[in-house]
């Protein structure tokens, strides 16, 4: 398989493996609701899904990500050239003073690649990923999914109107559309669902005949492509029926046969059109499969995403969103109910409305998204979510979708070069860490009480982590800590024997090396 190489390729190959673990500090004031899943992260993703790998590894159903296209534009309220501060510096840091020259498509490259590594760990395994691209670096993008997911994992490239109107300007053409590259990651397992079928398409089938079974339409007997040289077939009421030229019949002696008795044949209202057979809506599939083509009527295009967008705020803040439709047509098809859909470029939160607005109709999705610009997270994504929630005028969900989200911000490092735990670290980031490790569950901070950390299924978790050199387990802490119910107990040292914790019904593991490391 071809793989494509661009400078400074060999920098971000295993840049996942060595960044820092960070911790995900709640922020109170920004949430809304008790913590029931749906999270929004401010912060750089690429370290955001680090630190959300210990509890999302292999779990979330559906990614969208909607990156800079790498237009060169910088002008819009994020850069959409790989130019904001934040990833300037950490090209500078991770590529060293060869970053000063890359061009453009390497330095694109050179950020996309790692964070793409990691969204493939995170997609369960019957999971896929959708990603809005266009013609600056769809070819890009496609060889490096290449690489990371596999060429057999490609699921299709779909094309999305964006735009109806003709720009007579242009230059070459007038560009109405944009790709969304869609991978699975395993396509062996991966299904998606079919789409309602819509009234347009019902509205086909109709019943001139009044048959008791119900509304029809109806499907030709030949069809362009088989293998029978000479047929005919003859009809009940002596009609002779021959596929056209060209043509081959498309069913066999017998069904035709079958069809007739079971008065399926249609000869038109007047009984002496060409034969064709009658299809009921009720032996229909309960849905469509979906086109590669996704019209702006069926999902939206750019301008209704404004409109949507203003409808929230008035004022218009963000310049670049996505319609709604379109990305509750990714989730609708790509997910069932009660899964996961994550977004790691969320701009505006599109994600999160789409997640929230099916849900309001049937489901408990989650979504999980990530921004990296603090005042777009702040004011734009998580405040657009705040007012999809609890309802805003002209909204088809006027009342609000009901809901709620937990604002999440990066905290400090959590180890440093060698593995050790950072002495900046708090005891709550640390007895998190161990929590979600351990259970693979989110802990209520507030149910902490040091060194408790929680309990899940019968056993007691705690950590032992005050002072240098005083996080010992010793005889007389183990005693108070014991109980009938398993006790698993994190500290530096352990004076209490193997015998006695056995009987103490303690575990006991040594901090930093028995904790699990992502
Ligand atoms: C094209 S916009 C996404 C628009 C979004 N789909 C919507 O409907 O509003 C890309 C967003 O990704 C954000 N972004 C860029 N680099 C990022 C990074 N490394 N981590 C997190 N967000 C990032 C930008 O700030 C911008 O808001």
């Amino acid at each position: 398989m071809p793989v494509l190489n661009w400078i400074a390729k060999d920098k971000v190959i295993n840049h996942d493996k060595d960044l820092p673990f960070r911790v995900l500090k709640p922020n109170k004031k920004l949430s809304i609701g008790n913590n029931d899943g749906n999270l929004i992260i401010q912060g750089d993703n690429l370290e955001a899904l680090k630190s959300l790998m210990p509890f999302y590894y292999n779990k979330v159903k559906c990614i969208y990500i909607d990156p800079p296209y790498n237009t060169g534009n910088d002008k819009w309220i994020y850069s959409d050239r790989v130019n904001a501060p934040q990833i300037k510096s950490w090209l500078n840091k991770v590529v060293g003073a060869e970053g000063e020259d890359l061009c453009r498509h390497d330095k694109w490259l050179c950020m996309m690649y790692p964070r793409l590594k990691l969204l493939r760990d995170l997609l369960k395994q019957d999971g896929a990923i959708f990603v809005s691209i266009d013609d600056n670096e769809q070819h890009n993008l496609r060889m490096v999914m290449d690489e990371l997911f596999g060429e057999k994992n490609f699921v299709s490239n779909i094309i999305w109107q964006k735009k109806y109107t003709q720009s007579n300007d242009a230059k070459h053409f007038s560009n109405t559309h944009d790709f969304v590259v869609v991978y699975a990651k395993n396509k062996d397992l991966f299904k998606l669902n079919l789409l309602n079928r819509t009234g347009a398409q019902n509205a086909r089938y109709l019943n001139p005949d009044n048959d008791p079974r119900g509304v029809w339409m109806t499907q030709p007997l030949h069809a362009k492509s088989g293998n029978s040289k000479s047929f005919e077939y003859t009809f009940r009421n002596g009609r002779k029926w021959v596929p056209p030229n060209g043509t081959f019949p498309r069913f066999s002696i017998e069904s035709l046969k079958k069809a007739e008795e079971e008065n399926r044949i249609w000869f038109g209202a007047a009984g002496t059109a060409v034969p064709r057979l009658k299809k009921y809506l009720s032996d229909m599939k309960e849905g469509v499969i979906s086109k590669t083509i996704w019209l702006y009527d069926e999902v939206g295009s750019n301008d209704d995403a404004r409109r949507q967008l203003k409808a929230i705020f008035p004022e218009n803040p963000f310049d670049t969103p996505k319609p709604v439709g379109l990305i509750k047509r990714i989730v609708e098809i790509a997910s069932g109910e009660d899964d996961i859909v994550l977004d790691s470029f969320a701009g505006s939160g599109t994600t999160g409305q789409a997640v929230l607005e099916l849900n309001k109709v049937s489901g408990n999705r989650k979504f999980v998204l990530v921004e990296l610009e603090k005042n777009i997270a702040e004011d734009i994504t998580s405040e657009r979510l705040r007012r999809v929630i609890s309802g805003y005028k002209g909204s088809e969900f006027d009342t609000g979708t009901g809901g709620s989200f937990e604002y999440l911000d990066l905290n400090g490092e959590l180890f440093d070069s060698n593995g050790f735990i950072n002495p900046k670290a708090e005891y709550e980031d640390l007895a998190s860490y161990i929590f979600y490790t351990e259970t693979n569950s989110y802990v209520d901070l507030k149910g902490i009480r040091n060194p408790f950390i929680g309990s899940v299924k019968d056993i007691n978790y705690y950590l032992i982590f005050n002072d240098q050199d005083k996080n010992i387990l010793d005889e007389k802490v183990a005693k108070s800590l014991a109980s009938d119910e398993q006790s698993i107990i994190y500290a530096d040292k352990c004076l209490v024997d193997d015998e006695q914790l056995g009987e103490l019904n303690i575990i006991f593991k040594q901090i930093p090396y028995e904790l699990k490391k992502y």
